[in-house]
């Protein structure tokens, strides 16, 4: 944590990544990125749900235990998942510290209101470090009606800010901003100290953050702001397409010649 506010203060961009397991964990520590956030939309690119709501606690441990398995040294965040955030303190604590005991998180990710701001605080003074999630709060998609961008008038950009301060001062070490306006990132980064993690954000965040499926090309529910930097999704059914029709025509079982072989 300490690194990625030394980022923040020297003008270098944090390089942060949501995905699920040991080998993408591998594959994008390998390639620099600092933080590596177990997201809960697993349930959408893992479980093939339409939504985050199906994800529970259980699920996000194991995914974690398997993104710590790959991550040498990047920073491990959890996210806490669908609800827990809204219940009983003690109860949420209990959460909180299962992800890092059990999942092996450096850090939970809250999705959070000006509400859990006495959770922050008591986590924070737990022992547990917590990264405020703003914005766009994807477990809010069945009151929303999906993923309309956030802060788009006035009052409700200083309502966002408002809030982005409040879990600031109650101790959080960072602030993912989810689609918003570029302006309303740059407005929140600017006033907290903290480093600002930004997806759909704008460059003005102290980082970005996208999941991996959607920079390898690898889903079809691909949100407008993320920019896939490989068709990995189309490369994949060919590869499949291929084999079928090898093993249909008899040419799978005996060893590859060795060009192939890897
Ligand atoms: O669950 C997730 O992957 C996230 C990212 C969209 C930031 O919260």
């Amino acid at each position: 944590m300490a690194d990625l506010a030394k980022l923040k203060a020297k003008g270098e961009a944090i390089v942060a990544v949501s995905l699920y397991d040991a080998w993408m964990a591998r594959l994008f520590e390998g390639a620099g990125a600092h933080v590596l956030l177990v997201g809960d939309s697993l349930g959408m690119l893992f479980q093939g749900q339409r939504d985050t709501v199906s994800v529970t606690l259980e699920h996000v441990i194991y995914h974690t235990r398997a993104v710590r398995a790959g991550a040498a040294r990047a920073h491990v965040v959890a996210d806490l998942p669908f609800l827990w955030a809204s219940r009983s303190e003690d109860e949420a604590l209990v959460a909180l510290g299962r992800l890092l005991q059990e999942g092996g998180a450096d850090s939970v990710k809250i999705e959070a209101t000006e509400r859990q701001a006495p959770l922050i605080a008591r986590a924070v003074e737990a022992g547990i470090p917590i990264m405020a999630h703003v914005g766009l709060r994807p477990q809010t998609a069945r009151t929303l009606g999906g993923y309309p961008r956030q802060g788009r008038d006035a009052e409700s950009a200083a309502a966002i800010c408002a809030t982005a301060e409040v879990l600031a001062d109650a101790g959080a070490y960072a602030l993912l901003i989810e689609n918003v306006p570029d302006s309303l990132g740059n407005e929140i980064t600017a006033r907290v100290r903290i480093p600002t993690i930004g997806i759909g954000a704008g460059p003005g965040c102290s980082g970005q953050i996208l999941v991996a499926h959607d920079i390898l090309g690898f889903s079809d529910t691909t949100p407008p702001f993320a920019r896939p930097f490989a068709n990995l999704g189309a490369e994949a059914a060919s590869a499949a397409q291929a084999y079928a029709q090898a093993v249909a025509s008899g040419q799978v079982g005996s060893r590859p010649p060795p060009a192939t072989r890897r």
